[in-house]
């Protein structure tokens, strides 16, 4: 599909594997000029194209310097994409073995990270008539369902999104939150990510674990979403294909949530 972004610019977090990367290769496929960011710059991020930067998002300085950063080496952005999240260490156990270091490194990943960068960014975006993507998830809105401080972590950035796009809308910058359901990425996939994790503590075989998600989680279309799929969805929403789109709660996860 062209969406007619030749030329533009976009700066992605959580670039060196999973959504972020597939969001990354989708956005240079369709002209863009990206800056790529994350801990790590794997192999897959310096071959896709996209100028790599390595940082830690988590921290109070790491997300403005990657946006100073990028006015550098881009000239200005057109596109941020708030993808960095989850992290490394999300607690399986429950809300009274989640202490305040714990809640604090996932707010700061999984919330403050998108805020930083998106403070660092919008002037510029505002000049550019850009737009912000952030990626939630659908456990904002089924808290119940998954770690106690990635859920409402998540939901705050799905209400701050809201937020934004009220604040800014008017002066030309959509923002908007794409929300997915399971992804095949390593938080799945790693045995030794939330998913082999998750896997051991109910003793049972982590492959097999995988290979049962569609059923277990009530999966409609029955299999888990691609990364390139959620990529897809945020190209088009930074596009102007989505041009009267903005503030809205994007979900995909192939029928997981049951309410309408
Ligand atoms: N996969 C799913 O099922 C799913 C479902 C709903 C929502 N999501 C959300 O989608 C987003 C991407 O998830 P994913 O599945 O693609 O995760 P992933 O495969 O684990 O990738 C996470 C990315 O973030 C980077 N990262 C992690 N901690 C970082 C830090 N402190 N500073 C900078 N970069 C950091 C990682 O690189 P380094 O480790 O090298 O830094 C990696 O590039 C997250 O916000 C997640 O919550 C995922």
């Amino acid at each position: 599909m062209d969406l007619d972004l030749t030329g533009k610019t976009a700066v992605v977090t959580g670039a060196s594997r999973g959504i972020g990367l597939a969001t990354v290769r989708t956005l240079i496929a369709e002209g863009v000029r990206v800056v790529g960011a994350a801990r790590t710059v794997t192999p897959e991020l310096k071959d896709s194209g996209a100028l790599a930067y390595a940082a830690d998002l988590g921290t109070p300085e790491g997300p403005a310097a990657l946006i100073d950063h990028a006015h550098a080496e881009l000239g200005g952005i057109d596109f941020l994409v708030n993808n960095v999240g989850a992290g490394d260490d999300v607690n399986v156990g429950g809300f009274l073995t989640t202490d305040d270091a714990h809640w604090q490194a996932v707010l700061d990943l999984n919330l403050f990270s998108a805020i930083r960068a998106s403070r660092a960014a919008l002037p510029g975006l505002v000049e550019r008539r850009g737009a912000i993507v952030n990626v939630s998830s659908i456990n904002s809105r089924v808290p119940g369902t998954g770690p106690i401080a990635y859920s409402t972590a998540k939901a705050a950035l799905t209400a701050f999104g809201k937020a934004l796009s009220e604040e800014f809308g008017p002066r030309g910058v959509r923002v908007n939150t794409v929300s997915p359901g399971v992804v095949r990425t390593a938080i799945w996939e790693d045995p030794n990510g939330f998913g082999g994790r998750v896997a051991a503590a109910a003793g049972v075989d982590h492959t097999e674990f995988v290979a049962r998600i569609p059923e277990s989680f009530g999966i409609a279309s029955g299999r888990i979403t691609e990364p390139g799929e959620v990529a897809a969805l945020i190209a088009f929403l930074l596009s102007d294909a989505a041009g009267n789109i903005m503030g809205a709660d994007h979900v995909i996860d192939g029928g997981t949530l049951k309410s309408a």
